[in-house]
């Protein structure tokens, strides 16, 4: 299959095709969903509170956020693989956001980096860019900023909607690539996607954005909660665990393993 680049993702907005994205954080998803014909992985900091236990995606590191990206770039052979850049490594300034994705870049393999924030990480978006690094955007509610917000809360409502297209015409104006709207007003998600020549991904942004994401555990039926926005196509979950229920009986009970499963020489 040819790889999905990033003026294939301009191209679909033009013909109105729309962009599929699910997180991934290891290589048998990433083989799945890239066999699925998804167009984008995302390696999302949502890995901290999905596969680590943590609270919320603050604690994930760098350190720990690579071999995951890894496994998913040696598993995708059709998707675009993005990586998000963990809370704490780019913020400060542009030398230290590209030092960052120059490490994801270079030791994980992936195609392009996702970074929180309008217009105040726009220098940051331009040095990395120019420095042949595609970024992703990420306005609405950014989980990095979650102390700052005040939790999970819904982004962009009144005022705070022409605040959100400036941010967005600011990113694409710097060189992202995409910008994803997470948990925006379907109406305000939809102006930014008419003022938007780079296709708008939406999480809880409603259906007028020009492709979709989900965290692949809330999608397949696999988390524990799933917000409002996720729908469950899957019951991945239920099928694992009566999986490892089957496999406990029949160990136990000694059907497994039989003549069949066995050496006998
Ligand atoms: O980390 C993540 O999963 C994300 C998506 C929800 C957009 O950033
Ligand atoms: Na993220």
């Amino acid at each position: 299959p040819r790889r999905v680049r990033v003026h294939h993702l301009r191209e679909a907005k033009e013909h109105g095709r729309r962009l599929t994205m699910l997180t991934a954080y290891d290589l048998p998803t990433a083989r799945i969903f890239d066999d699925a014909g998804v167009d984008m992985l995302l390696v999302g900091d949502s890995m901290a509170d999905n596969m680590l236990g943590h609270e919320n995606t603050l604690p994930v590191t760098l350190e720990e956020m690579i071999p995951a990206a890894r496994a998913v770039a040696r598993g995708a052979r059709r998707a675009l693989v993005v990586a998000d850049l963990p809370f704490g490594t780019y913020e400060a300034s542009p030398e230290q956001a590209h030092a960052s994705a120059v490490r994801m870049m270079k030791e994980a393999g992936v195609h392009a980096v996702k970074i929180e924030g309008g217009r105040r990480i726009t220098d940051q978006v331009r040095l990395l860019t120019q420095s042949g690094i595609p970024v992703v955007g990420h306005l609405g509610f950014t989980p990095q900023s979650e102390n700052v917000l005040g939790g999970k809360r819904i982004q962009g409502r009144g005022d705070a909607a022409e605040q959100l297209k400036s941010d967005a015409l600011a990113l694409q104006e710097a060189g992202a690539i995409a910008v994803v709207l997470e948990m925006v007003p379907a109406p305000v998600a939809r102006d930014v996607t008419e003022i938007l020549h780079v296709p708008t991904i939406g999480i809880g942004a409603g259906a007028d954005c020009d492709g979709q994401v989900l965290v692949w555990l809330d999608m397949a039926g696999m988390g524990e909660w799933s917000p409002r926005f996720a729908k469950q196509f899957g019951q991945v979950g239920a099928a694992l665990s009566q999986a490892a229920k089957d496999y406990v009986a029949e160990v136990t009970g000694g059907t497994f393993p039989g003549p069949e499963h066995t050496y006998t020489s």
